[in-house]
């Protein structure tokens, strides 16, 4: 029996780890689905930012268009680089191959990337990203260590490096701690209009993981509203049953 339960226990373990996110404090996103301005700013940095390397393969265009409240034409002219037709999904143009060859691993498709991660762990992803002289692009980032993707928003976030607090563990052996960031080299937005921006972009890719939300949320006010007028008449019905058994 003791074994039985420990290996029930044993199971949650990798879950319990990969859930507390490998140690590091998360930043919330605090992003929301409402906010159809926040999406489109998101979808645009989603398809000039992530969509060379990374595609979105169960996404179409035109659903997208549709979800957001664009028309085809305001798609195919604000959002399409990589496509010709607006019934196509977010697909690149980059074999697998290639993109093994030049980042050692390969691109992951970013389709339902919010779900597997969460909306906070990309926030802080996007956002932690630092000067590192000891890795491949020069950037390391602190939710996901010796990551194998460049800083590709740096122009607009700016370089950042890290400033390291030395702390003796309970073993007594000293560790370095980033406790904060400094700015090498600034970029084209302030460090709150970065955050803002990452927030959009965060917003946008929690929706492709899960189209359907918005529709869902729509179709629940119906259903409320429904529950409402079903609860009216029931209510008159049942009054009018029991009038005269007093
Ligand atoms: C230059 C190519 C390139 C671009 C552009 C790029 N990425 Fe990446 N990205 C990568 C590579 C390579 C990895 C795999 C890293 C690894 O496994 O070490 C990755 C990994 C990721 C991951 C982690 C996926 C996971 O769960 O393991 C996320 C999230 C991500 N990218 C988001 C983005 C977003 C958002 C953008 C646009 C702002 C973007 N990427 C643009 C190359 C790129």
């Amino acid at each position: 029996m003791k074994k039985i339960i420990t290996a029930f226990l044993l199971g949650f373990v990798p879950v319990l780890a990969l859930a507390s996110g490998g140690g590091v404090k998360l930043d919330k996103a605090d992003i929301d689905l409402h906010d159809q301005d926040s999406l489109r700013r998101g979808a645009k940095l989603f398809v000039n930012y992530c969509l060379s390397c990374h595609s979105a393969a169960y996404m179409r265009y035109n659903r997208m268009g549709q979800d957001l409240g664009l028309t085809d034409a305001q798609v195919k002219e604000n959002l399409m680089f990589a496509a010709e037709k607006v019934g196509e999904t977010m697909t690149i143009a980059m074999p697998a191959d290639d993109a093994k060859r030049w980042f050692g691993t390969k691109v992951p498709d970013l389709s339902v990337v919010a779900r597997a991660r969460g909306a906070d762990w990309l926030y802080s992803y996007l956002r932690g990203f630092h000067l590192d002289s000891s890795r491949p692009w020069g950037v390391n980032n602190t939710v996901f260590k010796d990551v194998g993707m460049p800083h590709v928003l740096w122009e607009l976030e700016g370089l950042k490096k890290p400033v390291y607090e030395v702390r003796k563990n309970h073993e007594g052996e000293e560790e370095k701690h980033i406790v904060g960031f400094e700015t090498v080299q600034p970029g084209k937005l302030s460090s709150a209009e970065y955050d803002l921006a990452v927030r959009d972009l965060v917003n946008f890719m929690v929706y492709m993981g899960e189209p359907a939300k918005l529709v869902r949320y729509k179709i629940g006010v119906w259903v409320l509203l429904y529950l409402v007028i079903l609860f009216v008449v029931a209510y008159a019905l049942k009054k009018e049953y029991w009038k005269d058994v007093h």
